[in-house]
Parts: C-alpha cells; sequence; structure tokens
C-alpha cells in the first residue's frame, strides 16, 4: 500500500515536471504512446515513454561533453525528449533515429519549435535503428529501452562493427539497462561499467567502450 502510494507520487511529480519542462522549451512530448497505436509488427520494438528530465539530467552529469567534438545518437528517439535535451549541451551533432513516422514527425514538430539549443547540428532520422549505419564520428549513444532481443543484439552489432571500422572512445547510457541489455547483450567483453544511479522501477548504467 505504502509503496504503492509513494510510487504513484512519484509518477504524479515526474508528470508536472515534465510538462512544466515541456512548456519552457515550447515542445510536447510528455503523453506515452501505447504499443496498439504505433503498430509496430514485431513486439521486440518497444512503446513510447519519454526519459524523465531529471534522470536525463543525472546522467549526464556523468559524462564528460568534449564540445564540438562529441555526437550523441538517440536510438528510439521518439517525440525528441532527449534528442533536443542533448542539443541544450555543446555535442557537435546530435541525431534521433525513430522507427514509428508518426513519433518521428512530432518530434520534428518540436525540433522546429525549441528553444535554446547550442548544438544546431540536429538530425532527425525515420529508420529501424536495426538498418541504420552507425555513423564513424558517434560516441555518445543513449537508450531508454527502446527494443530487446535481435533488435537490441543487432544494434549492438552494429556498434560493435562501427567501433572496429573507426576505432574511438564511446559511452553508453542505458536507461532502464536491467530490464534486457544487461540480460541479453555480452557487453562485459568491451564495455565497462562506469556508473549507475537510479531511476523510476530500476537503473540508468553508463558504459564506456575499451580501448581498442
Ligand atoms: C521508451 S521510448 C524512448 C524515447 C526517447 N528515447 C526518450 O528517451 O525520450 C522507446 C522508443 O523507441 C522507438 N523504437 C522502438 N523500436 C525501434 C526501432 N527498431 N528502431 C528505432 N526506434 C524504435 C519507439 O517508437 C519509442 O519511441
Amino acid at each position: 500500500m505504502t509503496h504503492t502510494f509513494w510510487l504513484a507520487a512519484r509518477r504524479l511529480r515526474s508528470e508536472l515536471v515534465a510538462r512544466r519542462q515541456d512548456a519552457l522549451r515550447g515542445i510536447s512530448t510528455a503523453q506515452e504512446v501505447a504499443d496498439q497505436e504505433l503498430g509496430f509488427a514485431d513486439p521486440q520494438n518497444h512503446a513510447y515513454v519519454a526519459t524523465d528530465y531529471d534522470v536525463f539530467l543525472a546522467a549526464m552529469q556523468r559524462i564528460k561533453v568534449r564540445p564540438g567534438v562529441d555526437v550523441f545518437v538517440d536510438f528510439g528517439s521518439g517525440k525528441g525528449r532527449a534528442v533536443l535535451l542533448a542539443a541544450e549541451r555543446p555535442f557537435r551533432k546530435v541525431i534521433g533515429v525513430e522507427f514509428s513516422p508518426q513519433l518521428h514527425e512530432v518530434a520534428q514538430r518540436n525540433l522546429r519549435a525549441a528553444r535554446n539549443l547550442k548544438c544546431t547540428d540536429v538530425e532527425l532520422v525515420l529508420a529501424d535503428a536495426s538498418q541504420w549505419k552507425i555513423p564513424d564520428d558517434a560516441t555518445v549513444l543513449f537508450f531508454f529501452n527502446p527494443f530487446e532481443g535481435s533488435v537490441l543484439a543487432k544494434v549492438f552489432e552494429n556498434i560493435r562493427r562501427s567501433l572496429a571500422e573507426a576505432p574511438r572512445q564511446i559511452s553508453i547510457i542505458y536507461v532502464r539497462a536491467d530490464k534486457f541489455f544487461e540480460k541479453q547483450i555480452l557487453w562485459q567483453h568491451w564495455l565497462v561499467r562506469t556508473n549507475e544511479l537510479p531511476c523510476s522501477d530500476g537503473k540508468v548504467a553508463i558504459y564506456r567502450s575499451k580501448r581498442a
């Protein structure tokens, strides 16, 4: 009972924060979009829930952004909240990859409306992340539990291939890493976990690639 009460109170607080933060930026990212509405044929692709503002900011405090060097990618970028928050930082480029045309369109609208972006090179790509070629200069990779199973495995295979072709150090921020990522991906061989922080119902984990 008490646990349920605190959970509901926390959700309500995060909803209020989200609406206020969205309004400050002139964007709309808060409303969740369920599986049925997105109509993905493969249930390994998850529905839309935005990363909590607080969680994103706390995770970013653990990453040192190299101004004009680092390139941020959100895999499963939805309505663009993480993309736009990243673009408030001095990334050289920010990319969002989203599978749903409906969400991609909302993200494009949000990008046009967003205020106070530091990074002016923001690209929104409509694609299945598992079929998308990871750019050679992508260095900060962000995930909020977007997919599982073979889709997740393919994306991580693509990341490893990208690192082999263009050796560099990357950071991965994974929101709800406990849900599928740490169970399904043999990340231990090439990633070191550098940080962990709590988020609603689970954790955010931050990893760094081992030097090639
Ligand atoms: C939990 S939401 C995260 C949204 C956003 N990253 C954020 O943090 O606010 C997961 C997103 O992944 C998208 N997605 C699911 N499967 C995908 C795929 N194969 N390729 C690209 N995007 C996908 C969903 O449509 C949804 O927008």
